[in-house]
Order: C-alpha cells, then structure tokens, then sequence
C-alpha cells in the first residue's frame, strides 16, 4: 500500500507559498485518503495494514495516543472520534509527556503514534519504549516507510502526499480523516450500527467538495484576516469537539504570524481567562451546529459583555460574532474536519499581511529529529 509522490508535487505549481499550495491540495488529499478503502455492503472500511484482526480489536480496553504539535491536536480529534464512534475509552497525549511520567504499560491499551514525517524523535522514543515494554503499537503516519511506520506493529497511512511547509495543513485534516476511517472500523466491530456506519460514510464522502467550498471563501477570509492582523494577542475558543479545533488553530495563527494565542475550552472561560477580555484581545470561537450551540452562544454573551471582538467560525451567522465564517454542516462528529480549514486560511492571510515567512517560520524546523 503505497503512494507514489511524483517530483512534480514539489512545485509550487503557480501558489506564492508551500502553505497555500498545501491548503489548496486539501480535496485532492481527502479524497486520496479515503479512496479504495469504503466497504459500502458492511458499511465499514478495509485498512489493508492495520494488522488486527477483529477478535483482538474486541479485546481493546483503551487507547493512547502519542504525538507532538499539530499531530497532538489530530489525536485529540482522533480519540474524540474513537471514543464517540467505537466506545473505547481514548484519549491523546504529547509524546514527550507520556515517555518522561514513566506511564504504566498496560497489555489491553492500544498505542497509536501519530506523525507526518514518522521520524520525531519524541514519537519514535515513545513507540521503542512501549515495545520494549511488549505494548501493541500503531502508526497514523504521512511518510511511507518512514522510522515509526517501520517500528509500528501496523497503521493506517495517511496520503496527504509530500508536506513542504514547516507548518502542517493538508496533512494535518487527512490524520484526521485517517482517525475517522480508524474509529469508524473498530466501531463497526465492536457496536456501531449497520445505520451510523452508513451515515458517517455519506460524511466522509461530501468532505473533499464541502472543503472545495471552505476554499472558495478565501477572498472574505482575507479580508477578515486584515483586520485582526494588528492584535497582540488572541484568543481561541472550543467545546469538546471543537476545543481541539481552537488548539490547532491558535498553534498555527502563533507559528506563522508570531501572534500570542491561547486556547481554552469555552467552558473554563469563566474560571480565569474571561479577566483578560477587553476590545484588544479578540477572540476566535467555534460555533458547531450541534447539541451544545446554545452554551457556545452564551460564551460569546459574555465576550461581547466584555466588549470583546468575535471571529465565529459556524454553521449559520452568529448574532453576537462581530466576524462569522459560514462552513458548510456534515455530520456533527466530522465537522471538526471541516471547521480547522478556514482558520488555516486565516492564519495564514494574517501572517501574510505581517510579511512574515510562511513557509519557515523562525525558530521551526519541520521534523524535528533531536530530542
Ligand atoms: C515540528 C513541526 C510541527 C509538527 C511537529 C510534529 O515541531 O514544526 O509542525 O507538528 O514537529 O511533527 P510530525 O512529523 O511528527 O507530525
């Protein structure tokens, strides 16, 4: 199972960075991650090289899951998406973390190892240690063959094709979609219906034009973008599904623009970060269209309160949002997927304006090979 990466998809094929080339490859990529791999007569997915059978799968009792900056923020959805999809207990960790804790090893958790570039030496540590330690290890990896899917005991790979940008986009939705995949086959061996299975499908297979259409609302984004591109600092806001949106979003908007931005579940507003809200500090809220749309309208209540500005990225205009990106509705556990990719753009039309150097940001490097 392997993708072939053509030299010619190291050109900058008519973009002014690797970063908008990568955004732009967004529908290309989710569709190459999903295709040959839907089984529509079980409503399931086949993972050619996941290497567990379903007789192990039912015997999981938890899931861990390792990795370092924005493929961190992927696991968080990912076990969001496992925990909701196949009601395994899961829940994701940075690497580093999880090697230095002296973590206790237990032989019914599965680890899986997220990494683009599959040489992070946190990651790669992580995994030897657990297999030393006789854990079942799998890889949610980009590069193919690369040291932790060739240390892994099996995985999915995630087709988002070569990544130049130091900062991951296009790789970062297919490691999500990847974990969708992931969640939806172990669901479908464990208690997910033949119904949900065929509904988070449908899902998957409107993801590639949904983004299509998140794309084509890049010349609002942009101008959006000018005027936040002042701000000393930002604020970025979530609930459950959408708080690990804000953590990646706020890691990508202080990447490449060198703007402080913190996120925080929009829960815990209240319990210390609500002081700092004042009309200089503008916060970035995500708004999903789901069972939990009125508590996220009422934190926005109390931003505006404060008098503080509001960019909403949500499924319908939000009164109180001084800014909103519409995204278009897909099933309430992908719109995570959906959700990240207009602040991609918003990153990075706001660091384009400050003239920094998006492709390399200072003080980055895009695999980091050394502890
Ligand atoms: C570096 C990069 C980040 C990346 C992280 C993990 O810090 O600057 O953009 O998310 O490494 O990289 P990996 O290749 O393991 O996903």
């Amino acid at each position: 199972e392997t993708v072939e990466w053509e030299a010619a998809s190291y050109d900058m094929g008519g973009h002014d960075t690797y970063m908008h080339k990568e955004i732009s490859e967004q529908p290309d990529a989710v569709d190459r991650v999903l295709r040959g791999r839907i089984d529509d007569r079980f409503s399931t997915v086949h993972l050619g090289g996941l290497n567990l059978d379903p007789r192990e799968a039912r015997t999981i009792r938890r899931i861990k899951i390792l990795g370092c900056g924005t493929s961190y923020h992927a696991g968080l959805i990912g076990a969001s998406l496992i925990e909701g999809m196949a009601r395994i207990p899961a829940d994701a960790e940075p690497a580093s973390e999880f090697r230095y804790r002296n973590p206790v090893v237990d032989p019914d958790t599965l680890y899986i190892a997220v990494s683009q570039s599959g040489e992070t030496y946190d990651v790669l540590a992580a995994v030897q240690e657990l297999k030393r330690k006789g854990a079942r290890v799998l890889g949610v990896v980009n590069v193919v063959g690369s040291a932790i899917a060739r240390e892994a005991d099996g995985g999915v790979y995630v087709h988002a094709g070569p990544e130049v940008c130091v900062v991951s986009t296009k790789c970062f939705t297919n490691t999500v979609v990847a974990f969708a995949l992931l969640a939806l086959h172990l669901g479908r061996i464990r208690d997910l219906s033949v119904t949900d299975g065929k509904r988070i499908i449908e899902g998957l297979r409107k993801l590639p034009a949904q983004i299509e259409e998140i794309l084509k609302s890049e010349d609002e984004i942009k101008q959006i973008a000018a005027e936040y591109a002042g701000a000393q600092s930002m604020m970025f806001i979530g609930r459950v599904r959408g708080y690990p949106v804000a953590l990646e979003a706020s890691l990508k908007l202080k990447e490449i623009s060198y703007i402080h931005a913190e996120a925080y579940p929009a829960s815990e507003l209240k319990h210390g970060p609500l002081a700092l809200i004042e009309p200089a500090l503008p916060t970035v809220a995500i708004v999903p269209d789901d069972d939990l749309l009125e508590k996220n309208r009422a934190a926005l209540e109390e931003i505006k309160a404060r008098s503080g500005r509001i960019l909403a990225v949500a499924h319908q205009p939000q009164a109180k949002a001084d800014h909103t990106i519409v995204v278009p509705k897909n099933e309430d556990e992908l719109d995570p997927i959906l959700m990240g990719i207009p602040l991609q753009l918003f990153a990075y039309h706001t660091a384009l304006a400050m003239g920094r150097d998006i492709d390399k940001p200072r003080n980055l490097a895009k695999s980091v090979t050394v502890e």
